[in-house]
């Protein structure tokens, strides 16, 4: 497992982006009529992810350091947010997957979770409609129990139908998501389905959203070298880099530095000589 900093070959790309479709103005605020992306040179744009899942960990230090309520480090975090998943979209990534808010988030003081619940909400008001207009389709994976509010729940709801039928990149948002109750729901599913034979297809079929794929790369800021109970069954076989900048600082650049690091990166899968498929 490596660490990446944002250090990157100095020479620059500029190469019509992979996803080429017209678009209005992008989720980070750059204006209408990007058609050019800057890539580094030494980007292999025949080898990108195909899903990159983000754990977007150092909001609250981020704001710390600054002498601010740690709130404003997550308010920070939704540019960082926005420009990673605008980067990602211009690459061609088709599966882009964030952790938002976990099942042990909870246990944060009782004013940070009524910001977080409030804030995912107002992220999904205020996002949905450019988003819809980008051909993203927005998904939903975590547990909708009594904790989650009706009308974030309804939210969810609504952005998920608006955007269902889009064809581009898949944009899933884990809330109140742990990959163990992910897990324990799957396998309760199976029992009441009667099921007799498990295997691990069975398992597959039941996770939150059977159409994801595994994620290739699995990308953590601030530091921290943990999984933290995110995706515990897809990232069998996931690259997994770790990033020191704190979340509201990770930017583009991050990015191209972490999708650099993955495709330095041997995946065998278990095997020798780097199948295509896992082996299981
Ligand atoms: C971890 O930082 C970050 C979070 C718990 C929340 C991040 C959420 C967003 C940026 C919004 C996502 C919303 C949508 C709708 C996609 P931390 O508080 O654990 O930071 P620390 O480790 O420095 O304390």
């Amino acid at each position: 497992m490596a660490e990446v900093s944002a250090e990157l070959n100095p020479e620059l790309l500029i190469v019509p982006p992979i996803r080429s479709k017209a678009r209005p103005a992008s989720p980070c605020g750059r204006g209408a009529g990007s058609f050019v992306v800057v890539l580094p040179s030494d980007l292999d744009r025949s080898r990108i992810p195909n899903h990159i899942a983000c754990v977007m960990d150092g909001n609250g230090r981020w704001a710390e350091q600054r002498g601010l309520p740690r709130t404003d480090g997550h308010t920070a975090g939704e540019q960082a947010l926005f420009e990673v998943l605008d980067g990602a979209d211009e690459l061609g990534v088709d599966w882009f997957t964030v952790y938002a808010f976990s099942t042990e988030n909870w246990r944060r003081p009782v004013d940070e979770v009524q910001f977080l619940l409030r804030f995912n909400e107002e992220i999904l008001l205020g996002r949905q409609k450019e988003l819809h207009e980008r051909n993203i389709r927005i998904r939903f994976i975590g547990r909708r129990d009594r904790r989650v509010p009706r009308r974030l729940v309804r939210r969810m709801d609504d952005a998920a139908a608006l955007t269902r039928g889009n064809t581009g990149l898949t944009f899933t948002i884990a809330f109140n998501y742990g990959g163990r109750a992910e897990l324990v729901d799957a396998v309760q599913r199976i029992v009441d389905g009667g099921t007799k034979r498990v295997t691990e297809r069975t398992i597959a079929r039941h996770l939150y959203d059977p159409e994801m794929p595994d994620p290739d790369l699995v990308i953590r800021t601030s530091g921290e070298y943990r999984i933290s109970n995110f995706l515990l069954w897809e990232l069998a076989y996931s690259e997994l880099v770790f990033s020191d900048a704190l979340w509201p600082d990770f930017r583009r650049e991050h990015l191209y530095a972490a999708i650099k690091e993955f495709q330095d990166r041997d995946r065998r899968y278990g095997g020798v000589a780097g199948p295509d498929e896992p082996d299981g």
